[in-house]
């Protein structure tokens, strides 16, 4: 079974350890509640790095709804038996006054880039990200931490905070893994209700047809209105966004030229549910 750290005294005891060996290290930053899209980060780390540190913490700073905090699933056991299978060499599970202790009072905000789409339905998120993620880096003194694409905002938010505070690991990101029928895993996705999630994976196939067309000349505009519909007819009580931004500034594009990435949330059976692609 792989050994669970909940100090970061222990923590750091450890890794100065693998330092003084010459060992690189890899993290791989999550909140629990695995599934596949998670144990491929972790799967990729393993493969690039001597040592790998899984971090699980349900980061109250990045939850803007008290009753999704309250909600959010927490199954470090059953995490912990998913990681030995990979295997990573250390799951480190932090406490809440062992990330934030009495007098903590520093935030890290990253502007432009997560000011937009997330950062817009969900006040104070990024900030709450972009901290616990430096705090992170800080404690594991990882040379790489990897990171979803399910996630395409905060994973560039991190790029960004990467490069512009000069902190010394490289960014990986990786694949969104899916369900057979193409819904994003995520550990929001058992709160769907049976028929919610026999229609969930609308939401993939929807913005995959809009981009289809935007790439063979149709409008933005015209694609992206016909995906919210389809989501709006399979029964998605509500379409927040779907947006065709600058897949790294995730600002407005219409410059075919750059990168772009179409993102989208909406909210199915109470659950938000995001995807995106690029186009
Ligand atoms: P969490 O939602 O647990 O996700 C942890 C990591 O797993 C993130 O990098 C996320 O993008 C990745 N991930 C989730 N679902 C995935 C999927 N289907 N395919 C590929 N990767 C997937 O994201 C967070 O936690 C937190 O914000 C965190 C970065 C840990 C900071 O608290």
């Amino acid at each position: 079974m792989t050994q669970i750290i909940q100090t970061i005294a222990e923590l750091r005891a450890l890794v100065r350890g693998w330092k003084a060996a010459g060992e690189s290290v890899g993290v791989v930053p999550t909140m629990g509640a695995l599934h596949e899209g998670h144990l491929s980060l972790a799967r990729r780390a393993r493969a690039e790095c001597e040592r790998v540190i899984t971090t699980i913490f349900v980061n109250p700073k990045q939850f803007n709804n008290p009753d999704d905090l309250k909600k959010y699933p927490r199954t470090l056991e059953a995490d912990a038996a998913l990681l030995s299978g990979v295997p990573v060499d250390v799951v480190f599970a932090p406490g809440v006054d062992e990330v934030y202790p009495d007098g903590f009072i520093t935030t890290v905000s990253v502007g432009g880039v997560s000011e937009p789409l997330e950062g817009r339905m969900r006040p104070g998120h990024f900030d709450g990200v972009a901290t616990v993620v430096t705090k992170l880096f800080g404690m594991t003194e990882a040379n790489r931490g990897y990171f979803g694409q399910k996630d395409w905002q905060q994973l560039q938010v991190v790029l960004r905070l990467v490069r512009d505070l000069n902190l010394p690991v490289t960014v990986v990101g990786c694949e969104t893994i899916r369900e057979a029928d193409g819904l994003a895993m995520s550990s929001r996705n058992v709160r769907l209700t049976a028929e919610g999630r026999a229609v969930a994976g609308v939401l993939y196939a929807a913005v995959t047809v809009a981009a289809d067309e935007i790439r063979a000349g149709q409008s933005d505009r015209m694609a992206i209105r016909e995906a919210a519909e389809k989501l709006r007819a399979a029964g998605f009580e509500r379409v927040e966004y779907i947006e065709l931004r600058d897949a790294e500034t995730l600002m407005p594009s219409d410059d075919p030229r750059r990168p772009r990435r179409m993102l989208a949330a909406a909210w199915l059976d109470g659950v938000r549910l995001i995807d995106n692609i690029p186009v």
